[in-house]
């Protein structure tokens, strides 16, 4: 069991990661742990240069990454925990990669389709060769599992095919080089949406504040947020099927459900018939006792430059290790002389 798994480290990491991918990342290490499996988490740094960025605030933002992180339960004594920058291999393989990746494939993805929108002439390359370093990321390691929110599903299967590709093009049948990788992804978290509107994603890049609940919000923030969240005029029904259609219950459904560790036909039959006006209490508070821990310990982590970068150098010494057999394998079965 190899678990690989990656996040930017752009912005405030809030509940959609958290509960899309930073849960699973827990899980999944000591799972990886207790099966004598690895487990491998990185900041996408280099993914984060794809867009505009202020270098000042990349390298804060990769040490608070590191420090949420394990905040949340991400173990360095159980994962090798560090960021892409310094473990060179990733772009490597990218570009060894950038041979098998088709350029209709790339087109078709649609976060570049959502990112690049009517300006695709103005940006930049990065942005449409990212899906390929992803796929180094995980194929470098001969990930098995790679727990993701659905938005990387399509990024993963990318990942997939140009292993495929690769491993038709370049090995034997009986020896391919390339492990594909599978994702991993919450059925009752797959898609946290924002809470100002039921049809958009949580995102970081969205420009309200309210419409995210941050890792690091504290209660009066939290219980604000939820307060404010949009909602219909309806009571909640008690059975799954009527939620459809009301996008913004059911997301706030089901983030109650993800956090309590219920179903979501459970909470229904604990909530059905009352209004929002009983509900987003119980949220707020579900809310402030689950991140409350969180919070303290990030902030007791956060300013201890020493012990962050120490952290991240050990993890890339561990990475660079992890890496190397496939990155030389993959120079050998392209005929590149060394
Ligand atoms: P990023 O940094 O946008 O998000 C990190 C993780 O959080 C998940 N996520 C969500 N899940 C549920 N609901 C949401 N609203 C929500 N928003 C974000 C994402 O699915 C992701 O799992 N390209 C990746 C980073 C990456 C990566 C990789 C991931 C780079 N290389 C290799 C896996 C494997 C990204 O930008 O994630």
């Amino acid at each position: 069991m190899r678990v690989v798994s990656g996040i930017q480290p752009t912005g405030k990491p809030h509940l959609g990661n958290y509960l899309g991918a930073i849960v699973n990342y827990v899980k999944l290490q000591d799972e990886a742990h207790a099966a004598g499996g690895e487990c491998f988490i990185f900041l996408a740094d280099l993914h984060a240069i794809s867009q505009p960025h202020d270098p000042a605030e990349l390298t804060r933002n990769t040490r608070e990454m590191v420090a949420t992180l394990v905040a949340c339960g991400v173990d360095p004594a159980k994962t090798v925990l560090f960021n892409q920058a310094q473990v060179p291999a990733h772009a490597e393989l990218q570009w060894l990669l950038n041979g098998t990746a088709r350029m209709g494939w790339l087109n078709r993805m649609t976060q570049w389709k959502d990112k690049a929108g009517k300006n695709r002439e103005g940006q930049s390359v990065a942005l449409f060769t990212y899906p390929v370093l992803q796929a180094a990321d995980v194929l470098l390691y001969q990930a098995t599992h790679v727990p993701v929110g659905e938005d990387q599903k399509q990024h993963l299967e990318l990942a997939r095919d140009i292993a495929q590709k690769f491993n038709n093009d370049f090995c034997t049948d009986d020896a391919p080089l390339f492990t594909l990788p599978e994702p991993y992804i919450p059925p009752a978290a797959a898609r946290i949406m924002s809470l100002r509107d039921g049809t958009a994603k949580m995102s970081k890049s969205d420009p309200s504040d309210m419409s995210r609940i941050s890792l690091t919000d504290d209660a009066d923030t939290i219980i604000k947020k939820v307060k404010k969240a949009k909602t219909d005029p309806e009571p909640l029904p008690d059975n799954e099927k009527e939620l459809e259609g009301r996008a913004e219950a059911q997301n706030l459904v089901g983030i109650y459900a993800a956090i309590a560790g219920k179903s979501v036909e459970r909470v229904l039959g604990e909530f059905g018939g009352q209004g929002f006006g009983a509900f987003k209490p119980a949220l707020g508070q579900l809310l402030v006792d689950t991140l409350a821990p969180i919070n303290a310990r990030f902030l007791e982590l956060k300013d201890d430059q020493e012990a962050l970068d120490a952290i991240l150098a050990r993890g890339a010494s561990q990475a660079r290790e992890a890496g190397r057999d496939t990155l030389d394998a993959t120079y050998r079965a392209l005929g590149l002389v060394r």
